[in-house]
């Protein structure tokens, strides 16, 4: 915090100096170099907060360990490079074993995901994350092989007391293998989802799904069942294709 208020007091005493000192002399090396320190200092994660760290929950020697490397995601994600999918795909592949508790093979991440400790979370093989999905590890997360979570999906694991919003349930939130769960849609802690279910676009999952069947809306309910007949594999379809 007090590192914080320092780098914007120098922000502003750089950007005052910078207007003042421009009118008198020309070029001014001082206020450049102030302004290019300030601007590096933002990317140093030394200098930023995170939410974890407001977390009474936060295993903080494990986070720190993180930190960084989280921060060069959010930070990667916001880059031009992070907008390249082929090498973001391969980028965030070589991060994921070092933020996650584990992660299987042929991990693919789109743009934008957010985690919150890293450490509770657990990713099978051939998982695919979509675009701004939010996976709250604040206790365990395990996502099993082969599922995919579609945009903006939100996965939780804490909860809070209806009556004091100070007592937090940290609860195991569990999606099997071979799921979809899908658009918009919110699974919350202490949930299961069974191999081979879905959640369509929207839902809010509130309980456990059983295997092989489809759930949707608030809360989800289940509206049909798969055939386990037809279960699919990464590159069984022309049309998706695996990085
Ligand atoms: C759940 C889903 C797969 C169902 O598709 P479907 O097999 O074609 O099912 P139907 O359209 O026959 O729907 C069955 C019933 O559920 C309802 N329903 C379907 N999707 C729903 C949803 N997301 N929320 C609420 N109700 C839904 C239908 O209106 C229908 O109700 P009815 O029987 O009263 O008419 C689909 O609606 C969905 O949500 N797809 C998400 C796709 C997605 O996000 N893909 C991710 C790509 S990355």
């Amino acid at each position: 915090m007090t590192r914080g208020l320092a780098l914007w007091s120098n922000a502003s005493r750089a950007a005052r100096t910078a207007t003042t000192s421009a009118a008198t002399r020309s070029p001014n090396f001082t206020a450049h170099r102030e302004a290019t320190l300030i601007l590096n200092a933002q990317f140093d994660p030394r200098n930023v907060t995170l939410e974890p760290e407001y977390y009474g929950d936060c295993d903080m020697p494990r986070f720190l360990e993180r930190k960084p490397l989280l921060w060069l995601w959010y930070m990667f994600d916001k880059s031009p490079a992070g907008l390249n999918l082929d090498f973001g795909f391969k980028f965030r592949r070589a991060l994921a074993p070092f933020i996650f508790k584990k992660v299987g093979k042929n991990f693919k991440c789109f743009p934008f995901v957010e985690f919150t400790f890293g450490y509770n979370l657990e990713v099978g093989d051939d998982v695919v994350f979509h675009r701004w999905v939010f996976i709250d590890d604040r206790f365990t997360v395990k996502i099993g092989n082969h599922t995919s979570l579609s945009d903006y999906v939100n996965v939780y694991s804490h909860t809070h007391d209806i009556n004091c919003r100070y007592f937090v349930s940290n609860l195991p939130t569990i999606i099997g293998n071979n799921c979809r769960v899908t658009y918009h849609s919110t699974v919350l802690a202490g949930t299961k989802m069974a191999d081979n279910s879905m959640l369509g676009a929207l839902g809010l999952l509130t309980r456990e799904t059983r295997s092989d069947a489809v759930y949707v809306g608030i809360p989800a309910k289940k509206v049909k069942d798969k055939d386990p007949r037809h279960h699919c594999r990464p590159g069984d379809h022309p049309d998706e294709t695996i990085t």
